[in-house]
């Protein structure tokens, strides 16, 4: 359900439902696109609860009670049964869904495998998949599914940061592997939303095990191969957590939970990453001066060369584009916690048990937050501009905030910078992509563009 009434100026958004929904259509729209649960108020007010057959909901868009929940209550606000539910069985009890004293001790040992001096270490592989990028969009007749590019150039990064140089893996297979697990991995439905307990039959848990053992599988021997072989010359993320090592207890991985948290960085970055680089690719074809501000930027930085570790800090207006674009499209477009204690968010009652949901596609189109939400304004992020921290969560905040984000933000600059510095991107009449969610926020269809060598200065 696109909104056929969105004006010329403002890039695709999910027309988000204007009525209460009945529990079967409500399944009915989770299967399809999860966005669309989210009702419209959510973009106009700081919360809204309801109740779905015996379950009790929040929707939060306020920034103090987001702080709240993320920040200054985590115990009473632990990650949703569902969160866990879901990816438990690809994941394990890593990073992602840990808590407590189990989750503390892997934070303080991963934290600095994600330094920036570790990602700046790892920036060349970056720039290698740009390189790649470019070769394949040279060779490519004129149009091309962006998408499909980003999530092959972020694959090789990931798959290089983690797995590469572990013998003779063939990377086709990983590749496959990959896809089949994080496509299982995503298979979200309104049951885990809404937190039906884990002995409910999901369907499509009956299906594709396969494909994370399989995944499992190459994860470990890949572990094992590095233990026997050493490290390779520049630390990789395998590497780093194979020396991580907590400081307080002394704690270091099994293999077990090393392939677990591993695993965790292949679901939670590669897709995440590709999608904010093909929004913002999108974004630069909806708006094409925004796009020659970025290639004017790139061009007189990079003088023709591949962007790399040293050109962070010097694209500013480039990092902008990309803080827009996971404005309105933020990759994970909804998290959920499940309340452990009574407690008021916005002078409402929570209950031990209720759902609380932080819709942050909802978030960070409120308009009680954004001055014309739905519009693409880069500078919005503009040096000394102002914005409510906690009314921009594309990576979530407080301790459990995304260990990722540098490496994608870094990840991201150096792939746009160079994309755009050598092509020039012009949207495909009636293929706009539409934003669907599953388990990340995708464009459905693809994004398709016209793309054209421009000439380097
Ligand atoms: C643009 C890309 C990315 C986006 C939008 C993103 C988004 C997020 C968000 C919103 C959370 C918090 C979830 C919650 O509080 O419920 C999170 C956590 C996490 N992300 Fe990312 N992420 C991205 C890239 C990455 C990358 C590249 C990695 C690793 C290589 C990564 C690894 C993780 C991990 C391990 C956590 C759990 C941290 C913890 O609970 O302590 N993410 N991410």
């Amino acid at each position: 359900m696109s909104d056929a009434a969105v004006p010329a100026n403002i890039p695709p958004k999910v027309q988000l439902v204007t009525r209460p929904l009945s529990i079967l259509e409500s399944l009915r729209a989770a299967r399809g696109n999860l966005l669309e649960i989210i009702p419209n108020i959510c973009t106009k007010q700081p919360i809204v609860s309801g109740k779905t057959g015996i379950v009790r909901w929040h929707m939060v868009m306020d920034p103090g009670a987001l702080r709240r929940i993320l920040k200054e209550k985590l115990e009473v606000y632990p990650k949703s049964d569902i969160t866990k539910n879901l990816l438990r069985p690809a994941i394990g009890d890593s990073l992602f869904i840990a808590e407590g004293a189990h989750w503390r001790w892997q934070r303080r040992a991963v934290a600095p495998v994600f330094s920036h001096r570790n990602i700046a270490g790892l920036a060349p592989i970056m720039s290698a998949a740009a390189e790649a990028a470019c070769a394949r969009l040279e060779a490519c007749s004129g149009k091309a599914d962006l998408y499909s590019e980003m999530v092959q150039a972020t694959f090789e990064v990931i798959s290089n940061v983690t797995f590469s140089g572990s013998g003779s893996m063939d990377s086709a297979a990983v590749h496959r592997a990959i896809n089949a697990y994080i496509d299982q991995a995503a298979r979200v439905s309104l049951f885990d939303v809404l937190g039906v307990p884990t002995w409910v039959p999901r369907w499509s848990r009956m299906f594709g095990t396969n494909s994370v053992s399989e995944m499992k599988t190459v994860a470990d021997q890949a572990i094992e191969r590095r233990r026997q072989n050493g490290p390779k010359e520049v630390p990789d993320l395998l590497d780093l957590l194979l020396e991580g090592i907590d400081p307080e207890t002394k704690k270091q991985m099994n293999n077990a939970e090393l392939r677990d948290n591993l695993l965790t960085f292949i679901v939670a970055g590669h897709e995440t990453t590709a999608l904010t680089l093909a929004w913002a690719l999108y974004l630069c074809a909806f708006d094409p001066a925004v796009q020659e501000r970025v290639r004017q930027e790139a061009q007189d930085v990079l003088q023709g060369r591949i962007a790399g570790a040293e050109d962070i800090g010097r694209l500013p207006y480039t990092e902008q584009v990309i803080n827009e674009a996971l404005r309105l499209y933020p990759p994970a477009g909804f998290l959920s916690r499940t309340a452990q204690a009574p407690d008021t968010l916005c002078d409402r009652e929570v209950r031990r048990k209720d759902t609380v949901m932080m819709p942050i596609y909802a978030l960070h189109r409120n308009e009680l937050l954004w001055e014309e939400p739905d519009a693409f304004r880069p500078e919005r992020f503009a040096e000394g501009a102002e914005y409510n921290r906690f009314a921009y969560l594309p990576f979530g905040d407080g301790p459990r905030v995304c260990i990722g984000a540098h490496f994608a933000t870094v990840e991201a600059q150096i792939i746009l910078a160079t994309l755009v510095s050598r092509f020039r991107f012009t949207r495909v009449e009636g293929r706009d992509p539409k934003p669907v969610m599953v388990l990340t926020l995708r464009p459905e269809g693809g994004v398709w563009l016209e793309v054209e060598p421009v000439s380097s200065p």
